[in-house]
């Protein structure tokens, strides 16, 4: 595991950045498994500026999210669809069949999962760019008795409809529950980038990464992965000594 201790948010921004952006100049083809929530705008916000400045090229890149809202449509402002394009895609030259997003609005959560699942098969995943929740979810996965291979409709825990009712006008109007993709298809993405920054992430950087690896914090899983690349700034990784 490689740890980068990053100034501040920006810094953190710019390292992820510029792996991504690598990546994409490597392999223009890669597949991007990507994130949303707080910690990743300054990253997309950074390729944007690398692309507007004509060093990267989306056109044949493909993206696959870790998860969507059950419930939202893809015009909500607050659904991960809408996230996506209003803080990357919209942005960039990508092309938008190459994007994939669960469909929050399919009430047949067995039918989008299998479809979920075929596309992650078909498209294994050169970099997934990881968040982590307080209570160490990566994508929905959250805290539980097992660990989760595929894709599923998860139930949102408390600590998470906390975090993210600040989005909201209401917890009332937090979704409850969301499509997310497993563990096991997290852990088989080829390389993995996770970024945090804040002292509210410190607590449970230290246990994800130093702790014992167990479903019930659930990041804890990144420890078994063979390339994995941790950018904390200094108040998120401050219990992280190496
Ligand atoms: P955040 O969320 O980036 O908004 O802190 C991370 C997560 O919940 O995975």
């Amino acid at each position: 595991m490689k740890i980068y201790r990053a100034k501040d948010y920006d810094h953190m921004s710019q390292i992820a950045a510029n792996i991504l952006a690598a990546q994409i100049v490597l392999k223009p083809d890669s597949c991007l498994g990507l994130a949303t929530g707080g910690s990743p705008v300054g990253t997309y916000k950074k390729l944007i500026e690398k692309h507007k400045n004509g060093d990267l090229d989306f056109g044949k890149v493909v993206t696959i999210n870790l998860d969507e809202y059950c419930g939202l449509s893809k015009d909500n402002d607050q659904s991960y669809d809408y996230y996506m394009r209003e803080y990357l895609f919209n942005h960039v030259n990508i092309n938008f069949g190459n994007v994939n997003i669960p469909n929050g609005l399919e009430p047949d959560a067995a039918k989008e999962c299998k479809l979920y699942d075929e596309i992650i098969a078909k498209n294994p995943i050169d970099v997934q760019l990881l968040g982590i929740g307080t209570n160490g979810h990566i994508g929905f996965n959250e805290p539980s008795a097992e660990f989760k291979f595929a894709s599923h409709h998860a139930q949102l825990a408390e600590a998470t409809i906390e975090a993210n009712k600040r989005y909201f006008d209401s917890e009332e109007k937090v979704p409850k529950t969301a499509y997310t993709m497993g563990i096991g298809q997290i852990m088989l993405s080829k390389k993995i980038v996770l970024i945090a920054s804040g002292e509210s992430k410190a607590d449970i950087m230290y246990k994800a990464l130093h702790g014992p690896i167990m479903p019930q914090l659930p990041a804890s899983v990144l420890q078994m992965h063979r390339d994995v690349t941790v950018i904390g700034d200094e108040a998120a990784l401050k219990h992280i000594k190496q």
